[in-house]
């Protein structure tokens, strides 16, 4: 009789006392932390090369045919052929399929664009003379998919022929680990910039008070430090060729309380502008096409700067009650932090007949990840209709192909497909494709608005 009863039913106090173990204390935490840092360490270096780096799959004649450069695999052999000075790739067999480094196929890609028919979009648009478009995926709500997003979306951007940076806001640093990053300490995270950028506020300010024989708020050790400190002295390449990084690791966290003292000494200060501020001076917005910020679960200060410094935003959701339901009070946190900041501004601005400040997103998409058509598409019809074009029409489906995916391996862009049923292969990257097919149109529309109105401002 008793073994039919439910499991939380006669538990012994006994037992449960013998099972308990003695109680935790604060070292316990470092424990715990120890035993997961080790095997850790011990998952990471499963199949990393000796030097411990991370290294990326090669793509093969009918990946790149098929994907990658669109022309048809005889016409591409036929150029290789003709080009003996481009990559020839190699082969795991004599006469076997040919396989090629990405950085090849950047070479093979930049020929063709060149020297092939003008009719085909080899390489992607993107205007002269605009910076680089930053992209926020953010939402406070966790696990939505927001760091398998971006990852995904740098790698096809990348994959594309863009010239990618990510930036990891946060201090989980999942995204760091997906593209190798190494990261001593809050210093090779975005931590400096900010501090820069608050200490150039503090000094002109300074410069201020002295002006009205007032006495200046000296610089601590790690105002001026950051003095010195540049972006591209951040950057760290990645196992991509055209993927670059600033990485984010558990220190970064302390900005969220370093940021709010900040302010309070220096009232004035434009902190959500620190990031898009320190990036555009150090001319990191002419080095690259494209700019990935992933952010942690949070409406923190980090976020508000990326989300600040972005021009298009993605909100990822999942299409079930909970998600959708937080998601909207999202947008809700949003809208209040941005408007305080704007009503905060445009009060003195107003008084002293100065420009107004109206923040702006050339693009705002939720985006819904994780989809499964035979249990959720009445609740994500449901969605469309209230949020109309704000919900990008394309659902990125639920695959295995992610949740499989081991510390090597990142995500369907870096899996070889050799190691999956060819079908289950395409259908999975299929969706990702058509996620970043989304993302695009919204990139190169945005370029072409800025590129029109550039136009007719010279005209
Ligand atoms: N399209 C997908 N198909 C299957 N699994 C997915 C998909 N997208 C994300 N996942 C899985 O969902 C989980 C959460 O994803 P992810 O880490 O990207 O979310 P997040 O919003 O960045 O989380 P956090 O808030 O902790 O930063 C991960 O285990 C990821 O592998
Ligand atoms: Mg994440």
């Amino acid at each position: 009789m008793t073994s039919t009863l439910p499991p939380y039913f006669n538990i012994d106090p006994d037992q449960a006392l013998n099972a308990l173990g003695a109680p935790t204390q604060t070292d316990g935490f470092a424990a715990i932390a120890a035993a997961c840092a080790q095997g850790r360490s011990d998952l990471a270096s499963r199949g990393l090369e000796e030097n411990g780096e991370r290294h990326l799959r090669l793509f093969s004649t009918w990946e790149i045919t098929r994907y990658l450069i669109p022309v048809a695999q005889g016409h591409f052999r036929r150029v290789l052929k003709q080009n003996p000075d481009l990559p020839q790739g190699q082969s795991e067999t004599s006469g076997g399929a040919k396989w090629f480094t990405l950085d090849e196929v950047l070479r093979l890609r930049a020929h063709f664009a060149a020297e092939g028919s003008k009719a085909k979009n080899y390489l992607p648009y993107r205007p002269e003379g605009l910076p680089a478009k930053m992209v926020a995926v953010a939402n406070f709500k966790g696990g939505v998919g927001k760091t398998s997003t971006a990852a995904h979306l740098a790698m096809s951007a990348a994959l594309d022929g863009y010239k990618v940076l990510v930036i990891d806001l946060d201090s989980q640093g999942s995204m760091t680990s997906i593209f190798g990053g190494k990261v001593e300490d809050e210093w090779q995270t975005v931590f400096p910039l900010l501090a820069r950028h608050y200490a150039s506020y503090l000094r002109s300010d300074n410069q201020r008070r002295m002006d009205r024989g007032e006495q200046p708020i000296p610089l601590d050790d790690t105002l001026s430090a950051a003095l010195d400190v540049s972006a591209q002295s951040l950057i760290q390449s990645t196992h991509w060729p055209n993927i670059d990084l600033i990485g984010a690791q558990l220190n970064l966290y302390w900005a969220e309380f370093q940021i709010p003292v900040w302010r309070m000494q220096g009232g004035g200060w434009k902190l959500w502008d620190a990031l898009t501020d320190s990036l555009e001076a150090d001319g990191i917005l002419d080095e690259y096409d494209v700019i990935f910020v992933d952010t942690p679960p949070a409406l923190g200060y980090l976020t508000i700067n990326g989300l600040a410094a972005s021009d298009i935003l993605l909100v990822p959701l999942g299409a079930s009650f909970l998600e959708f339901d937080s998601t909207g009070r999202f947008f809700d946190m949003l809208h209040t932090t941005f408007q305080s900041i704007e009503e905060g501004e445009n009060l003195a601005a107003r008084a002293l007949g100065r420009d107004e400040l109206n923040f702006e997103w050339d693009a705002v998409r939720a985006v819904v990840t994780r989809y499964d058509g035979s249990q959720q598409a009445e609740l994500t019809a449901l969605m469309q209709a209230y949020l109309g074009p704000v919900l990008s029409p394309h659902r990125q489906d639920f695959t295995a192909l992610i949740g499989q995916a081991g510390e090597q391996v990142q995500g369907i862009y870096e899996a070889d497909y050799r190691d999956f049923n060819r079908e289950t292969y395409a259908r999975g990257r299929e969706t990702f494709d058509a996620t970043y097919a989304a993302f695009k149109s919204l990139l190169i529309g945005a370029w072409r608005r800025d590129a029109l109105a550039l136009q007719e401002a010279a005209e």
